[in-house]
């Protein structure tokens, strides 16, 4: 990675499989703490939607559940990262994936000094995953993410948060790409566990309960690793 000018402080690591909670948690930190929310998962669909050279070679490895090269996702992250809003914080949603992705924000962040400040597991049994997964809506407007029973807008048909109308459903949140999204996890992100819990970073939450008391748990955390 190329060097890090700015202080991000503090970094947060969301570690899990897809439809961990991840988005829908990061979200909550982000307003209950000021924190920037990044997904690399949403920086590649903007990259797809707007066609550049990442967009094009990302689309159809997305489409089919794998992972993104490392190459491509790093410097996605990293040209983020110097983006001044990040200096207040981030909470790293989908990032890293592989042990090549952690050793790069590793290195990038110890430029200036700095660490990660938590990485925390949230932790879930995947046969819950494929229907958190298939039930998922997105609005279009603001990005908040809603499911048809578990999270529904408070007046149907309309966004809580930006009064939106439209909202969408993801091209991979198909039963088929979620197994090979649950396979790619297993295999190459799940590691990352041992990984942070060598470094002494690791938190982990029972993420298969109520969105609300999954936050308290993460909002505990959040405050004790950055004071
Ligand atoms: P990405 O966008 O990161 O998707 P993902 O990891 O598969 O995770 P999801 O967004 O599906 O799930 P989530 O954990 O955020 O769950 P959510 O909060 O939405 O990545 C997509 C693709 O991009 C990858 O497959 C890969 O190709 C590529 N990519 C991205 N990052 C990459 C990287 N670093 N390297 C390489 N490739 C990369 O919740 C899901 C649903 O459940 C929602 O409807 C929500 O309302 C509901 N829900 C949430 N919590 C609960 C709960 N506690 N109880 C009941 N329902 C809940």
């Amino acid at each position: 990675m190329d060097g890090m000018t700015t202080t991000i402080a503090p970094v947060l690591i969301l570690l899990g499989p897809p439809g961990a909670g991840k988005g829908t948690q990061a979200r909550m930190l982000e307003e209950q703490f000021g924190l920037v929310q990044l997904s690399t998962g949403d920086l590649l669909r903007a990259a797809v939607a707007n066609g550049t050279e990442a967009g094009k070679q990302a689309k159809a490895v997305m489409e089919a559940g794998d992972l993104v090269s490392d190459e491509i996702v790093i410097a996605i992250l990293r040209d983020r990262l110097a983006e001044p809003d990040c200096a207040k914080g981030v909470i790293l949603d989908g990032f890293p994936r592989t042990t090549v992705q952690a050793q790069a924000l590793d290195a990038l962040l110890a430029e200036s000094g700095q660490r990660i400040n938590a990485a925390i597991s949230l932790d879930v049994d995947d046969a819950a995953m494929v229907t958190r997964i298939s039930g998922r809506t997105t609005c279009g407007g603001c990005g908040e993410g809603y499911h048809d029973s578990f999270k529904q807008p408070k007046t149907a048909g309309t966004c809580d948060k930006c009064g939106g109308t439209e909202f969408k459903r993801r091209a991979d949140d198909n039963a088929e790409t979620v197994a090979s999204r649950l396979e790619a996890y297993h295999a190459q992100t799940a590691p990352l566990i041992d990984y942070y819990a060598r470094a002494g970073a690791l938190s982990r939450i029972d993420a298969m309960g109520e969105i609300q008391t999954i936050a308290t748990d993460l909002a505990a955390i959040v405050k004790t690793t950055t004071a």
